[in-house]
């Protein structure tokens, strides 16, 4: 039976965007956080269907979806409707760009308004808001090696950082030594790499080695608080839109790095409430809590700058850094949070993380803009078939 055809679907249908390439209904154990999504999905009761760019037929507005079929407990692959609502989770490049972009055209909504940030555009964005720019390290979006060398003698140690990286792969700490000599590392799926360079060149061969032509920023290096035989620390925060529309901090998380890694990314992770007292033995109860709402005010800071520049949000992984002096730094805002510090922290209580973007879904499938937006789909439609 083609689902498609069936008046019985339920309302609206949220489209979870994977990837760009289409697999078999076998490869969704790939992603092993998708059934938590199902999961929520018992309470929010949403059509929950997941698919790539090569699964959906514009033309003949259809979307060949891979769905949890709850009676039989197994995934299955049917055609369905286009979505009302489109969740991204994966994809890159021209193909998803131009998809969200049709989807957009047709009045479907989205959960997040874009489907990556920018490092250094994010950071052009927040330093115009006075609210946000006293938690920015200092960045620079650098356009030629010279500028990279430039912005390394006059910071010190930094942070060289693709433009469009996710998950720690494109990121490289450089320590600038007594002399010309310099300490770079990076840490790729878990392999750390970690060198001494005697000259500026032989850091210039190192630098176009990793990052090839990319686009880059160069961040001055927060003074991370660490632990036990140098491990970086820092947090990530996810924040989402509950049902009212309202914001939420659903989960803050410490991470804690590898030895000697340059990045905290996929190493271990804990509730920030349990972890505060830890990394600031120093600090009375009372300051620890002060140093909480600090927390919290400048992550809602943080959102609601963001989408002052970019449009409402449904969620944002936030990456930020408390350093040794207690002060408060942004890294990054995440569109597409993999929320996997939220799932080792917090376990079964990261369902609320699961269930807010299905809920917001709901709430803006129901808006009266949706209304007119789905009159515009249907001229659209009408008008591309003919
Ligand atoms: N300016 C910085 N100072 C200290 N650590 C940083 C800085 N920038 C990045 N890092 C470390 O590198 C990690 C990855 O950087 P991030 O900007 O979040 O890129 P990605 O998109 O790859 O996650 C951060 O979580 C943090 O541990
Ligand atoms: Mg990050």
């Amino acid at each position: 039976m083609e689902r498609s055809s069936s008046s019985s679907l339920k309302r609206p249908i949220v489209g979870v965007i994977l990837g760009n390439k289409r697999f078999s209904t076998n490869g969704i154990h790939r992603y092993p956080r998708l059934k938590r999504l199902v999961e929520a999905n018992k309470e929010a009761n949403t059509t929950l269907i997941f698919f790539t760019c090569d699964d959906v037929d514009l033309s003949r507005r259809k979307v060949s979806g891979i769905y949890f079929n709850e009676s039989s407990n197994i995934w299955e692959r049917d055609r369905f409707p286009l979505p009302d609502v489109i969740y991204v989770r994966g994809g890159r490049g021209k193909e998803i760009r131009d998809l969200l972009e049709q989807f957009e055209r047709l009045g479907v909504k989205k959960i997040n308004p874009i489907h990556a940030f920018n490092k250094g555009e994010l950071y052009e964005q927040l330093n115009h808001d006075d609210k946000v720019r006293p938690f920015l390290p200092q960045t620079k979006n650098v356009e030629n090696m010279e500028e990279i060398k430039r912005t390394v003698q006059k910071l010190g140690t930094v942070y060289v950082k693709a433009r469009r990286g996710r998950k720690g792969t494109k990121v490289m700490r450089i320590e600038k030594r007594p002399g010309d000599s310099y300490v770079y590392s990076y840490s790729v799926l878990g392999r750390l790499v970690r060198k001494k360079v005697n000259s500026m060149g032989n850091l210039e061969k190192a630098v176009k080695g990793f990052f090839g032509d990319r686009e880059v920023i160069v961040q001055k290096a927060i003074d991370l608080v660490t632990i036990s035989s140098n491990r970086l620390v820092d947090f990530r925060a996810e924040l989402q839109r509950d049902k009212q529309g309202n914001i939420d901090i659903v989960g803050i998380c410490v991470r804690i790095g590898r030895k000697n890694a340059p990045i905290t990314t996929h190493s271990e992770a804990f509730r920030y409430d349990d972890y505060l007292k830890k990394l600031f033995p120093g600090y009375s109860n009372q300051k620890i809590n002060v140093l909480k709402n600090k927390i919290k005010a400048f992550l809602i800071d943080v959102y609601t700058g963001v989408e002052k520049k970019y449009g409402k949000f449904g969620e944002i992984g936030i990456d930020f850094a408390v350093d040794k002096k207690g002060k408060l730094w942004l890294i990054e805002c995440n569109a597409q949070s993999a929320k996997v510090s939220i799932v080792k922290a917090y376990g079964t209580k990261a369902r609320k993380a699961f269930l807010n973007p299905l809920e917001y879904a709901k709430k803006i499938a129901n808006t009266s803009t949706n209304r007119s937006q789905s009159a515009n789909r249907s001229r659209l439609l009408s008008r591309s078939s003919l």
